[in-house]
This record gives structure tokens, C-alpha cells and sequence, in this order.
């Protein structure tokens, strides 16, 4: 396995995804990890993150000494080569400027990790890449023992290694799909130079998985809070085949769910694969208690803590259950290992179901900590479930709560509920044209085959405000639906979708002539930011 030690930078988790995806299992920790937690892991190698800090100042992120002592591979990337050149020796430059952006690499030296791997090479014979940057600092000297790896105009050591003890590091990034040949050098570096065969595959992690889950839980009772989302579905899946009918799962429909889900979650969990679930219909006591609030995170709160009262009392009927699980992935417990980093800011109270495990006095059970998004939607479908469930798009916690501008009332969930529905009907058989080289049987990389797939997140809003229209022969005062479209990485910043107009018109046509009630619909165009992805 490989341990990286991330020094802050946007994309360490890429890293580890990169690394996932050549078959080799791999971690992050935080860079200031001891010694001796570095001489117990037992990595075959060590990967440095970039990272924020300028190692020319004081007082600035440094890599364990063991890390250079333990005569494993290690590569350091963009400030990770940066801290390895000053922590092995070598200078580093505060650059005046930054560079960021694509750069024409040449490859130099016949190093292990690059020889070979090049996107075009030159009339003179050298092996050039095109990768990106992102720095200011850059090598000034090299570390004795190192040799020119690679360079660059603007960054005459783009590159670095010391063959002998197998230290490599390169100053642009090979974990972001624009530098083209990435993958194939993190590759490189995991199979060849660090020795790692591809090991990390889905079936293998279910048995192993269902193995650990029956040794941790033995025959004790498990509940789980279903929510219909792709990760308390796959660890409910996942736990069920481990353990069968040990596992309980508690479902809490609080009114404020899409159209048909809870009939959708019951025929999919209880009735296909024979989990056993508790279905609760608490939306009168919701409704009650969000009617007259109109304070987005007043009702954010409040449906919070209604959510816990209910599944607590829920689980206060299973006297049996010793166990809590919950569906936290492994993206939750790097970010809450690297809480306190600079520049995180709560802009909402997301993550609205806290404060179960305390009251419960039940032990945590979290199958899916140790995998990405990607690998639990993977793992989804080797255990099962229906691909158009696995690769939904997320729903927030308070559901169509925050989607209800202002006082939520049931008569506006219903309203919703159904314009939703038809939004995403159409997105979903609105197909994506061939892309031309693919149509003339030509190579090309993943291509979306409908705009569902090709947005990130899309639903309604429902906005209480009446509008004049005119039906037939009549004159309507009625309410409007907001569509939302976006498409994003990592929904920190989200751009709308330029979704075709002859969607955007089917889209509004049937829903004004569908849903009674809704007589005006439009199409939201702000990006993320100023504004944000949902509407409250
Ligand atoms: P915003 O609106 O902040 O949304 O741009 C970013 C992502 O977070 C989701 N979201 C929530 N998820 N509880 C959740 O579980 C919440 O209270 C909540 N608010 C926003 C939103 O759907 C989007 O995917």
C-alpha cells in the first residue's frame, strides 16, 4: 500500500484516486504524522502533496525525517519536491511569479519514472509532456545525489531524482487529468518503482469487507438510517450481505422527499433484496414543526433534530441493536482528520444528521470509510443495486425543505415533488448526440449519453410568489417553479448548465400543463459563486 502525506493542496485526494484506480490500495494522512506511526504503516511508498506554503519561510510544513530514512520510494509533488529539496539539502527559490497552467515539459536523464512515457517526442529524440502547473516557488540547486529529471521555460528543474535511494520528485502534477500522461507515471512509479501489484479490485474488497463486518459485529444487531442516498443504500447493501438479518434499517420519511422515493426505497431494500426496514411516515410531525419558520437554517435545525428524535425513538424499540452504522465515506474522514485547515468556512450547516452515537450509546459501524465516491458507486453495483440508483445525484438532508423558499407547507411539497419529477424524466431521456470521432469508430474519452449524466445536480424550486398567466380562455394566478442545472467537480464552485432550449421548453410546457397550480417556470443562469447550488 501507499501513505501520502498531504501538505494541503486541493488535489491530494486525486492522488490516492489515481493510485486506487492502478490497483494499488492507498491512504492519506496529514504530513506531521510521527516517526513512528511511519515505521509501523508498513508503506511500499510515500507520495508528499503539494500544498499552500512557501518552504523559503519558516515555520512551514516539513515531511518526518523517517520518510527519507525508511529505504522505501518516495515522490514528492509540487511542494512536496519543494520540502524534499530543502529538507535533503538542495535550495529553494520564492518565485516573483506564479506559473499556473499547461507547460511543455521535456523529459531528461532516463529516470525510471519518466523514461518512455512522453506525449510527442521532438525531431532532436527528447520526450516531451504536456502537464500542469501550479506554483511559485521553484528548485533553485538540487539536493547532492540528485539528477536533472525534467524541465520546463519557465522551471529549469521541473524535476528531480536520486536514483540510488529511489527519490523522485516532480515540481507540476500528475494527479489532475490535464497533465495527459499522469496516470500512467503515478503507475509507473506504484507498480514498477515501488513494487505494488494491482491488488485493490471490487470483489476482492467485498469478501474482505464482509469478512471484517462479520468479525467486528459478531452476532449482535446492527440499525442503519436508510435515506435513500447512493451511501446509507450501499452500506445498507453491504452490511446485509454480511450479516442478513442483523441489520435493521430505519427509513424517515419526513415529507420532504422526491416523488415516489419511499415506495422506491421500500421495493428496492425490502422487497428485492430482503433487508428488513422500518419505514416511518413522520411528515404531519415535520410539517408541524416547520410550519410558520421560514429562517433557512432555522429550518435546517429544526428538521435536523427532528430527524434524530424520530430515528431515536425508532431505535429505542430495537432493544436488541448494539450497533449504529453509517454510511460516512472516505472524502468525511480526511476532511474531518484535516479540520482546522486554513480557509474552511462554513457557508451552511450541512451534515445535518449529528449527535446520533452519543445518545444511542451504540458502537459506530462505518463499512465505507475507506472508499471514495466513485468506489462506493462501483461497489454498489457489484452488490446489486440498480445503476440509475448508484449514480443519483445527491440530495441534501433537509430535502425539498430547502428547496421550498421560506415556509415549507405540504401543499407546496406536492407541487414540487411533481415539477421535480418531470425536470429530471426529461433530462434523463433528453440523449446526448454521439461525439463525431466516436460515431466513425474512432477512440474518445467518456462521453455523456444523456443530461442527466451530464449534470452534476438538477432538480426544482418552488417559489411562493403568484404570477398572472393565461390558460385556454382564462386568466391564472398561480406559482413558480426555478429549474436548477449545474455542473461541478467538487460542488466548492459549480457553473449552470447551458442546458438546450428545446429541453428548457419541454421542460416548462409540461409542467404548466401537468401540474395545476404552477403556471410560470424559468431556468436559473448563476454560478457558484456568488450564488450558491441550492437555493437556501
Ligand atoms: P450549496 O447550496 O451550499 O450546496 O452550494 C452544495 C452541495 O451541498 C448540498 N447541500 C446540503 N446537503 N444538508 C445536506 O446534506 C444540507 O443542509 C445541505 N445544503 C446543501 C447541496 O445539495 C449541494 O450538493
Amino acid at each position: 500500500k501507499i501513505l501520502i502525506l498531504d501538505f494541503g493542496s486541493q488535489v491530494t485526494q486525486l492522488i490516492a484516486r489515481r493510485v486506487r484506480e492502478a490497483g494499488v490500495f492507498s491512504e492519506v494522512f496529514p504530513y506531521d504524522v510521527s516517526d513512528e506511526f511511519l515505521r509501523g504503516y508498513g508503506a511500499a511508498g510515500i507520495i508528499l502533496s503539494g500544498g499552500p506554503a512557501s518552504v523559503t519561510e519558516g515555520d512551514t510544513p516539513r515531511a518526518p525525517a523517517a520518510v527519507f530514512e525508511l529505504g522505501v520510494p518516495v515522490l514528492g509533488i509540487c511542494y512536496g519536491m519543494q520540502t524534499m529539496a530543502a529538507q535533503l539539502g538542495g535550495r529553494v527559490e520564492n518565485g516573483a511569479v506564479r506559473e499556473f497552467g499547461y507547460a511543455e515539459l521535456r523529459a531528461r536523464g532516463h529516470t525510471a519514472l519518466l523514461n518512455g512515457i512522453n506525449d510527442f517526442v521532438t525531431s532532436e529524440g527528447h520526450g516531451m509532456l504536456k502537464v500542469w502547473m501550479s506554483h511559485g516557488d521553484k528548485v533553485l540547486d538540487m539536493p547532492p545525489g540528485f539528477k536533472l529529471m525534467a524541465s520546463t521555460d519557465n522551471c529549469p528543474i521541473a524535476g528531480m531524482a536520486d536514483e540510488d535511494r529511489r527519490f523522485y520528485a516532480l515540481q507540476f502534477h500528475p494527479e489532475v487529468t490535464h497533465t495527459l500522461q499522469g496516470k500512467a507515471i503515478l503507475t509507473r512509479f506504484v507498480h514498477e518503482i515501488c513494487g505494488c501489484k494491482s491488488d485493490w479490485n471490487m470483489p476482492d474488497y467485498i469478501a474482505e469487507a464482509v469478512e471484517a463486518i462479520r468479525a467486528q459485529v459478531g452476532k449482535e444487531e446492527v440499525i442503519l438510517g436508510l435515506s435513500g442516498g447512493v451511501d446509507s443504500s450501499v452500506a445498507a447493501a453491504l452490511i446485509h450481505r454480511a450479516i442478513g438479518d442483523q441489520l435493521t434499517c430505519v427509513f424517515v420519511d419526513h415529507g420532504l422527499l422526491r416523488l415516489n422515493e419511499g415506495k422506491m426505497v421500500m421495493d428496492m431494500f425490502a422487497k428485492n433484496l430482503g433487508v428488513k426496514v422500518i419505514q416511518v411516515d413522520a411528515s404531519e410531525q415535520f410539517m408541524g414543526k416547520l410550519a410558520g419558520v421560514t429562517d433557512p437554517e432555522a429550518k435546517r435545525k429544526i428538521i435536523g433534530a427532528e430527524f434524530v428524535e424520530v430515528f431515536q425513538r425508532e431505535a429505542g424499540r430495537l432493544t436488541n441493536a448494539r450497533w449504529l452504522a453509517q454510511g460516512t465515506i472516505y472524502p468525511d474522514v480526511i476532511e474531518s482528520a484535516g479540520k482546522g485547515k486554513k480557509g474552511a468556512h462554513t457557508i451552511k450547516s450541512h451534515h445535518n444528521v449529528g449527535g446520533l452515537p452519543e445518545t444511542l450509546n451504540l458502537k459506530l459501524l462505518e463499512p465505507l470509510r475507506e472508499l471514495f465516491k466513485d468506489e462506493v458507486r462501483e461497489l454498489g453495483v457489484a452488490l446489486g443495486l440498480p445503476h440509475d440508483m448508484v449514480y443519483r445525484h445527491p440530495f441534501p438532508g433537509p430535502g425539498l425543505g430547502v428547496r421550498i423558499l421560506g415556509e415549507v407547507k405540504r401543499e407546496y411539497a406536492d407541487l414540487l415533488r411533481r415539477a421535480d419529477a418531470i425536470f429530471i424524466e426529461e433530462l434523463r431521456n433528453t440523449a446526448i448526440p454521439l461525439p463525431a470521432e466516436l460515431a466513425e469508430g474512432r477512440e474518445v474519452g467518456y462521453f455523456h449519453k444523456n443530461w442527466y449524466d451530464a449534470t452534476s445536480q438538477a432538480f426544482a424550486v418552488f417559489l411562493p410568489v403568484k404570477s398572472v398567466g393565461v390558460m385556454g380562455d382564462g386568466r391564472t394566478y398561480e406559482y413558480v417553479v426555478a429549474l436548477r442545472a449545474v455542473q461541478t467537480q467538487d460542488f466548492m464552485t459549480a457553473h449552470w448548465a447551458h442546458l438546450p432550449h428545446d429541453l428548457l421548453g419541454r421542460v416548462s410546457n409540461r409542467i404548466i400543463n401537468e401540474v395545476r397550480g404552477i403556471n410560470r417556470v424559468v431556468y436559473d443562469i448563476s454560478g457558484k459563486p456568488p450564488a450558491t447550488i441550492e437555493w437556501e
